[in-house]
């Protein structure tokens, strides 16, 4: 796994609808109004942003956290408008074992288009064929078939259920455990 690579050649990437550039302090406003949304945190591990702050203060996070080499956040930007929609990224990068752990949040007004599974495919393309990962995990509450199905539809396997893993909202929460091999991006259907 190279992790030079991964955090110099993230630029560039792009699929028919959407291109992915590094999220910055400039998306501010429009990252707010999808991490305000309450569909949108309905079952993700981060709360709702309230104030415009509490985005200033992750994606200053985002941005430190690239520079450790700890995570690496796209913002998702579509073509046809050039508004950015979402973001998609890599949590957990370990490279002494090779792997690293995905994740996504889309804009709701974008949901059911498929532009999640189409920035997936991108995104994990890179991860095994560029930076040469060997392991990448994927995991969301079990109340959340959005996101299992994408990580279905990226070729991961269910590995199993984490018991009681998340406090979400207040409630003790199951979550759905995914990953993928090298092996099994080899095999995925769309590579
Ligand atoms: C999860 C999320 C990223 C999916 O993005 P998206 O672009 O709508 O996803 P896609 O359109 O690529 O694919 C979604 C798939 O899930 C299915 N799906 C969506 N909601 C579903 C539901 N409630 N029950 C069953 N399947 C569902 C869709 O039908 C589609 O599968 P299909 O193509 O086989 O029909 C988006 O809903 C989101 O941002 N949710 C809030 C944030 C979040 O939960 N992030 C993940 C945290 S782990």
């Amino acid at each position: 796994m190279d992790l030079d690579y991964l955090f110099t050649r993230t630029s560039g990437l792009e699929t028919d609808r959407l291109f992915f550039r590094a999220l910055t302090a400039e998306d501010a406003d429009d990252y707010f109004l999808l991490a305000s949304d309450p569909k949108v945190t309905t079952h993700t591990i981060w709360p709702r942003h309230e104030r415009l702050s509490d985005t200033h203060t992750y994606l200053k996070r985002v941005e430190e956290q690239n520079v450790l080499r700890h995570s690496y956040h796209w913002g998702i930007v579509l073509k046809s408008s050039g508004r950015l929609i979402g973001r998609i990224g890599i949590i957990n990068v370990d490279g002494d074992h090779e792997k690293a752990e995905l994740g996504y949040a889309l804009a709701s007004e974008f949901w059911g288009q498929g532009f999640i599974t189409e920035a997936g495919r991108r995104v994990v393309s890179f991860l095994f064929t560029e930076v040469g990962v060997h392991r990448l995990e994927a995991r969301c509450s079990e109340h959340n078939p959005g996101s299992y199905r994408v990580m279905e539809k990226l070729g991961m396997t269910f590995e199993g259920l984490l018991r009681e893993q998340l406090r979400i909202q207040g409630y003790f929460v199951n979550q759905r455990m995914y990953a993928m091999l090298q092996s099994d991006y080899n095999n995925a259907s769309y590579r």
